[in-house]
């Protein structure tokens, strides 16, 4: 069947220019749920060539040649592909063989756009180098702990003295402004569908202000705004973000959705939460295999085991063993975390002595000694 989306589509779906004609390429593409075949503005260009071709047209030298320009994909009509080592050599995102589905297709323009803003980012800028250092946290379970270690940890910043951001970029229904009793005035939404350019002023009128100095970026205060969110304005707010900030603390999506790809791709450290029960194990498994498969390249990604502690039969050596990887940091399951969450405000500072904060100090010391800031 044509026509219909195997998943729902995403509200900040990828951009997709087809630039050869194949039957029922625009209709893969779509059906992935990921992509919107466009004409203009893309963030991937797709080349269909024949397997046989003697190499790749002037076309695909030309877009290759470009650093600003979209992610690359070529994709051959059979098998084996001559023009395939070339491909490779002048930096194609990828090359696939048809026929695909339309998921690997979608997996596929999402790595190609990760790609192209890696090089941008690569590129040197023309203003002030951006000295940041952004922390995502993120896992793919909801309710694990994300808001609460994001907003915790921003605090902790801010009072350790780094100009720290807290980026809400749960669009769908994040709530780091409510869990730290802040009434924002402004959201992301307004700076994102703002007529003005997104700079350090627009940032600045933005943010709400917490009482530490730690400013926050509220998410959008209803879930049907998500869908007003351009991902291509994400960009730029993120590379603003970092230019203004010492330490930018993004509370991300529990998917890896087109937002949360493009705030991994400007990651320099990820907390990927988990818990000492089998489902969220098995979660923060298929992340870390999900990460290597899109070939982010994260320099430095460091397991949270929330609600640690507690005797329920995982031990944490079985847990590594299961993840082969370290736990960086073990939270202990406090009451003092939803006590503070509904009184607004954040357990670093409502309770410093109980057992979750004094494990969010020690966590945000050992990241900041980490980063050398
Ligand atoms: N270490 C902890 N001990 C006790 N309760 C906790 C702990 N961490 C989080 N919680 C509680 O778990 C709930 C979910 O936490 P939080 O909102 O931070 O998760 P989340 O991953 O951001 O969830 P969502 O998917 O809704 O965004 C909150 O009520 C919070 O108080
Ligand atoms: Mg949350």
């Amino acid at each position: 069947m044509t026509g219909i989306p195997e998943h729902p589509p995403h509200p900040e779906l990828i951009r997709v220019a087809l630039m050869s004609d194949h039957p029922g390429l625009r209709d893969l593409f779509e059906r992935s749920g990921m992509v919107r075949v466009v004409e203009a503005v893309p963030d991937v260009l797709v080349w269909c060539l024949p397997h046989d071709a003697e190499g790749l047209p002037s076309d695909v030298l030309a877009a290759l040649a470009d650093p600003g320009a979209p992610g690359v994909i070529v994709l051959g009509d059979g098998h084996p592909v001559r023009w395939f080592q070339e491909a490779l050599r002048l930096g194609v995102d990828d090359v696939l063989c048809l026929p695909q589905t339309p998921q690997s297709l979608g997996m596929a323009a999402a790595k190609a756009r990760a790609a192209r803003a890696r090089r941008i980012h690569a590129a040197p800028a023309d203003g002030p180098a951006g000295g940041g250092h952004v922390f995502t946290v993120f896992s793919t379970k909801g309710g694990s702990g994300r808001t609460v270690i994001a907003s915790n940890l921003a605090v902790c910043f801010a009072q350790a003295g780094l100009r720290t951001l807290l980026l809400d970029l749960d669009l769908h229904s994040g709530d780091c402004a409510l869990v730290l009793g802040l009434a924002p005035r402004a959201t992301l939404l307004d700076l994102v569908t703002g007529a003005t350019a997104i700079d350090a002023g627009a940032l600045g009128r933005a943010v709400t202000r917490h009482v530490t100095g730690a400013d926050v970026l509220a998410a959008p205060a209803r879930p049907e705004e998500e869908e007003l969110v351009a991902v291509e304005r994400l960009e730029r707010l993120l590379e603003t973000a970092r230019a203004g900030y010492d330490a930018v603390v993004i509370d991300a999506a529990s998917a890896f959705s087109p937002t949360t790809l493009l705030a991994l791709d400007h990651t320099d450290t990820l907390l990927l939460v988990g818990a000492p029960d089998l489902p969220a194990v098995r979660s923060v498994r298929i992340a870390l295999e999900t990460l290597d498969l899109l070939e982010l390249d994260l320099p430095d990604v460091r397991i949270v085991m929330n609600r640690a502690g507690a005797d329920v039969g995982l031990e944490t050596a079985d847990i590594e063993a299961t993840l082969r990887r370290e736990i960086a940091y073990a939270l202990p399951s406090d009451r003092a975390v939803p006590l503070s969450v509904n009184r607004g405000r954040a357990v670093v500072a409502d309770d410093p002595r109980s057992p979750a904060a004094r494990s969010l100090l020690g966590v945000s010391r050992s990241l900041v000694a980490a980063v050398g800031r």
